[in-house]
């Protein structure tokens, strides 16, 4: 398997950032990756909570809180970013070196309102659009959510993965055991999800996707899992 780096970013705050980073890790840890955590917000949550988890992953996981461009050299499967919710320079920095960043939104107006400029950041950082997908956070059948699933679809937006609202995580990511106990294994699927098709993403990536290719990845693989899925 090829590296992969991903940061997770939006200049929103609050949106799931570092839940998403903190599971993303997991996720690779448990699979026997070995995983470079660089938490680039000085609030320090991603380095709080991953080093609960360093406990269980002494050998496989290293935390460290600036990004270097030398770390794309690290020996690690996976580097995995989290950052704080601007557009500064260390920002900037995460989205020019990851693979792909992945971008929580909730159904509220302040969290897409910032899609804007985090999109044309990426673009002066010569990122293309696909390789920043959004990832939905507790989407519903809310009047909120059926007009943010419209700017959405008429701002031609990626969207990668759906995730629910958990009851328990608040509780539980602050020990770093979201992942065996915090999280039923339904509750997981979503993020596994996520996880297997940034895997694919970058592997298609890496094989020198053309932009639109790289954009119509998130759908692609979507399509490919329902296909799997029914057959089961
Ligand atoms: N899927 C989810 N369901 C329910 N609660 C969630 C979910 N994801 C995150 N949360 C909760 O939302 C809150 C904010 O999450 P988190 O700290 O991950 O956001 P963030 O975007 O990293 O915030 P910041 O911008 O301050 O860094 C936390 O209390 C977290 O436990
Ligand atoms: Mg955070």
């Amino acid at each position: 398997m090829s590296k992969i780096a991903v940061a997770v970013l939006n200049r929103k705050g609050g949106v799931g950032k570092t839940t998403i980073a903190v599971i993303l890790a997991q996720i690779a840890l448990v699979r026997h990756n070995k995983v470079l955590a660089v938490d680039i917000d000085p609030s320090g949550n991603f380095s709080d909570a991953l080093g609960f988890m360093k406990n269980y992953f002494k050998d496989s996981l290293r935390i460290k809180n600036t990004l270097e461009d030398s770390d794309a050299d690290a020996q690690e499967e996976w580097i995995v970013i989290d950052c704080p919710p601007n557009l500064d320079e260390d920002s900037q920095h995460a989205i020019k070196f990851a693979d792909v960043v992945v971008v929580p939104v909730r159904s509220d107006f302040f969290s897409l309102s910032n899609l804007g400029i985090l999109y044309s950041t990426a673009k002066k950082l010569e990122r293309k659009a696909g390789q920043l997908p959004l990832v939905k956070i507790g989407y519903d059948n809310s009047a909120m959510s059926k007009i943010a699933n419209q700017i959405i679809s008429e701002r031609d937006y990626t969207v990668a993965e759906e995730l629910p609202l958990h009851k328990r995580i608040p509780f539980n990511i602050a020990s770093g055991i979201v992942w065996s106990t915090g999280l039923t294994a339904v509750s997981r699927k979503p993020y596994e999800r996520l996880f297997g098709k940034i895997v694919k993403a970058v592997e298609k990536m890496s094989s020198g996707a053309e932009e639109a290719e790289i954009k119509n990845i998130w759908s692609a693989v979507k399509k490919e899992e329902e296909t799997e899925n029914a057959d089961i």
